[in-house]
């Protein structure tokens, strides 16, 4: 999804636009640019692609004692990734970059070619520039204000002009903005990764909230001048780094350990769960939860609804947030509304947020960005405290989303499995000998016409999980599929060219689940079976602790199934950070 960067003050501004681009890179995005402003001149560098392309084009550029700057990586929504397309946006004599969709952006169009100004580029953002400038009578910030009376929608936006170029002025409403300085210098991002090293606080700004940089923050609100809320940036960007590890998913897949310990640590207790950011009276008169997510949260939820409904018996509906948010649902004051988030900025996830909360309902969010939109909207919230997760595909992110359900379970229900959470943890540990073995079978599963993950139970939900890991770094169709399910249509496929990854629970209905391999078996499709107890019908076989407890399996299924998505997605010659066409944000609709 789009970034966003800026600064001003700084010796080096192309250093840091470039550097700040590169670290909201994991976000996905298919065209970048800058716009620099110098002793001479508003200077545009836009390139397609990767940013090394960008970098290429730059380094080319001589610059004369440049002092401010905005940058932007764009993933595409009106208009192809071209780099007419790519941002910033100019206009004679401004440049903007913006996050977000400018929904009336058609009607400004108009009225302004009708008042004979040109476009260039097929964006909804290019409007912003063009009325900036059509409104500009000497007074900027004026002018910036009448853009932002006129135009509809979502939007993060910075822009910078040569009538004042001293300046930079920006605004936000439903796409998030940080801005963010230190002694001297002031800066911008889109998310806190690329402020880490370059600036010590940040306000996060709130929507409805615009204004404008020079040596100082001028920052409004409807009218008002207000003073940002500063708040202390981390200062360690070690963690964000890859560690030796080929790909930022391999490190966040071995990473599932300590991670795990952090978001348990003080909670899961022998004393049973305790949740500092809840109080039990918060979930007085609910009788029913429902969670919202969308993609890889939405399957943490689906493993929420069991382990819920089963320990603390109360019910559970699960939703695909972009489907919710349209549905006019019924939504009774005694249910727990539950957003679950690894971004916190998912706009389909918000939206049924905000939804929820107006007709009422008590929120609570799962979620591991601190700060993010999601976080600031709901009543609660439980940190996921997973780290910066860089790749696009979501690995440790979802082990935490689990976990904080499987203790949410418990707190909720009074139950304590201490033991049994402990246990599930040490399993996260990457065998070395089984990631090796993985990355010797995956060669037999490069071809064929799509994979069947199967599962029953938790393990369904799981199944889900692996066909989506699957197809999002391989791009091999992979489906995920209630191992009961199969007999019922989907085993029509069944051939040697179809490849079923079997989840066998030693501990949940290990002998139905078996029956459902064996009938795929009998119609010749290849199967790999992950499970504790060797079943000799199976064409591979990856064999995991013999443990009493589903979910202790299930974390260790979970580990398999990552690796071996990672595995051919690598054999593949993938991007596995940055697969196509995915973005680790989805702030659009
Ligand atoms: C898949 C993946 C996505 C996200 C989905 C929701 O690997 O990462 O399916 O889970 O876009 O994102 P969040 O959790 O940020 O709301």
């Amino acid at each position: 999804m789009c970034g966003i960067v800026g600064c001003i003050g700084i010796n080096d501004p192309v250093k840091y636009l470039i550097e700040g681009l590169k670290e909201l890179e994991y976000r996905g995005y298919d065209s970048s640019g800058i716009a620099v402003m110098d002793e001479e001149d508003l200077k545009i560098i836009k390139a397609v692609g990767k940013l090394k392309n960008l970098e290429e084009k730059v380094k080319k550029i001589k610059f004369k004692n440049p002092f401010s700057g905005i940058g932007h990586t764009r993933w595409a929504t009106h208009g192809k990734p071209t780099e007419l397309n790519a941002h910033p946006h100019k206009g004679h004599f401004s440049a903007v970059v913006h996050n977000g969709i400018i929904e009336n952006y058609q009607e400004i169009k108009n009225k302004l070619l009708k008042e004979g100004i040109e476009f260039i580029s097929q964006t909804d953002t290019e409007v912003i520039v063009k009325l900036f400038e059509y409104y500009y009578e000497g007074d900027a910030f004026k002018a910036f204000k009448r853009v932002l009376d006129e135009i509809d929608g979502a939007y993060a936006i910075l822009l910078i002009t040569k009538k004042e170029p001293k300046k930079i002025f920006f605004a936000k409403k439903g796409s998030p903005l940080i801005v963010a300085k230190n002694d001297k210098e002031i800066f911008f991002a889109s998310s806190d990764a690329p402020l880490i090293g370059y600036a010590n606080s940040a306000h996060y700004l709130e929507d409805g909230e615009f204004g404008w940089v020079d040596d100082e923050i001028h920052l409004f609100n409807d009218e008002k001048e207000i003073i940002p809320a500063f708040k202390p940036l981390p200062s360690n960007k070690e963690s964000a780094k890859k560690g030796g590890f080929r790909f930022y998913m391999e490190k966040e897949i071995y990473e599932q350990f300590d991670v795990l310990k952090e978001n348990t640590l003080g909670r899961n207790t022998k004393d049973g769960i305790k949740f500092d950011e809840l109080d039990k009276e918060f979930f007085d008169d609910i009788n029913n939860i429902i969670i919202s997510a969308c993609g890889t949260s939405y399957h943490a939820g689906l493993v929420g609804k069991y382990l819920i409904e089963r320990n603390a018996k109360i019910r559970v509906d699960v939703e695909v947030a972009s489907e919710l948010r349209y549905r006019d649902p019924l939504l009774s004051k005694d249910t727990l509304f539950v957003v679950i988030s690894q971004s916190g900025e998912t706009a389909d996830t918000l939206e049924t947020l905000k939804m929820a909360k107006k007709a009422g309902l008590k929120t609570l969010a799962l979620c591991n960005v601190d700060n993010s939109s999601i976080v600031r909207e709901a009543d609660r919230t439980i940190l996921l405290r997973a780290g910066i997760e860089k790749g696009v595909a979501s690995t440790k992110a979802f082990a935490t989303q689990v976990m904080t359900l499987w203790m949410l379970a418990n707190y909720l229900g009074d139950k304590n499995e201490y033991d049994a959470i402990n246990e599930a943890i040490e399993v996260t540990k990457v065998d070395t000998s089984i990631h090796e073995k993985i990355k010797r079978l995956s060669k037999r599963y490069l071809h064929g016409h799509g994979f069947f993950f199967i599962g029953r139970d938790i393990f369904y939900p799981l199944a889900l999980e692996g066909a989506l890991k699957l197809k999002e770094i391989s791009y091999i169709h992979a489906e995920g599929y209630p191992a009961g399910e199969m007999k019922h249509g989907p085993i029509a496929l069944a051939d040697p060219e179809l490849f079923v990854v079997a989840l066998l629970s030693k501990n949940i209905l290990f002998e139905k689940t078996k029956s459902n391999i064996e009938e795929l078996v009998a119609r010749d499709a290849t199967t790999l079976t992950i499970s504790s107890e060797y079943i000799e019908m199976t064409d591979d076989f990856i064999k995991i602790s013999e443990v009493n407890h589903p979910m202790v399996e299930f974390f260790e299924m979970m580990i398999i199934t990552q690796l071996l998505a990672m595995e051919v997605a690598i054999r593949m010659g993938n991007d596995v950070d940055m697969p196509r066409n995915l973005a680790k944000s989805v702030t659009v609709e």
